[in-house]
């Protein structure tokens, strides 16, 4: 699809917990368009100059008639758009970049870390749209930013939680649950794909394992964007086959191709 501006009309803006926001949006482009794992580039007011740049959001949700957004509040842009009401407009620069590709003969381990999970229920709808078995890791500081578990579990994934402060699920890091549930039980690893998005020292962690126990894998990157389209150089990510972009050869990558 030809990535094009849409105004967009906010539906809802709700917050979910401390900071953490989930906004839903009426744009049937969007939602005719979009893949798991892409992500539009928001910008509040098309004229404004200040916040001058736009905020990549993953697509959490793909629905009949637009999507949604799932966004922590880290400053000055996503503290404005938490702010904006039902009826407001934003306009979406989307849907961009590469999605997950999924590899529908295998099963799923997906691995969220925080608010990592926004892209990935959107994964796990056309995984079990597919239907392929789905593991489902998901890791947070605390139990109150742990989202969408209920409703994961409700579309036929195996959910196992992790929290740093043992709020919720076992205490530590989704690295070491997905650490145990490999050593206890005998995987077909040719079968098993990751998928995995969330700060970079998980995505590091998730890497390390997945090269260990030889499992297939793609994680989506968290770069620093300007542009979005490929223009301005600003997001390049370390490869084994050179500098990439993250906004326009990703987010999405093989879990092997990263320098971390
Ligand atoms: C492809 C992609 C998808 C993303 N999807 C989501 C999502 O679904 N939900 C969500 O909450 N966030 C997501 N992010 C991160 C989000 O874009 C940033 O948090 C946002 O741009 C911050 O804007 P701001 O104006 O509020 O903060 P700024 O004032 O720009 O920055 C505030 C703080 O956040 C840090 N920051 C800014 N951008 C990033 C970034 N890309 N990665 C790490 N730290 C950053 C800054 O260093 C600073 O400390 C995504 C980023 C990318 C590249
Ligand atoms: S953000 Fe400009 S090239 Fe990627």
């Amino acid at each position: 699809m030809k990535k094009k501006i849409v105004n967009a009309k906010i539906v809802s803006n709700k917050r979910i917990a401390e900071d953490h926001y989930e906004m839903d949006l009426k744009t049937a482009a969007l939602a005719k368009n979009s893949l798991p794992g892409q992500f539009v580039n928001v910008k509040l007011d098309e004229k404004a100059t200040d916040p001058l740049l736009r905020i990549p959001l993953g697509i959490h949700k793909i629905k009949k008639e637009g999507i949604s957004l799932l966004y922590k509040v880290v400053g000055e842009g996503t503290d404005l758009l938490r702010n904006k009401k039902k009826g407001d407009q934003i306009s979406l620069l989307g849907p961009l970049g590469k999605g997950f590709d999924i590899k529908k003969e295998n099963e799923a381990f997906v691995i969220a870390g925080g608010h990592g999970i926004a892209p990935l229920y959107a994964l796990t709808k056309e995984l079990k749209k597919n239907k392929i078995d789905t593991i489902f890791f998901i890791g947070a500081g605390k139990e109150k930013h742990i989202f969408c578990a209920d409703k994961i579990r409700k579309m036929g994934a195996k959910v196992y939680i992790a929290t740093e402060d043992g709020s919720l699920g076992f205490k530590g890091y989704v690295t070491d649950v997905l650490e145990k549930y490999l050593e206890r039980n005998k995987l077909q690893v040719p079968r098993v794909t990751i998928y995995a998005c969330g700060p970079k020292p998980m995505l590091k962690a998730v890497a390390q394992i997945a090269e260990t126990k030889k499992i297939e894998g793609q994680v989506s990157m968290d770069e620093y964007m300007a542009c979005g389209i490929g223009a301005c150089m600003g997001c390049a990510i370390k490869t084994k086959d050179g500098y990439k972009l993250c906004c326009k050869d990703g987010p999405v990558f093989d879990i092997k191709e990263i320098v971390w």
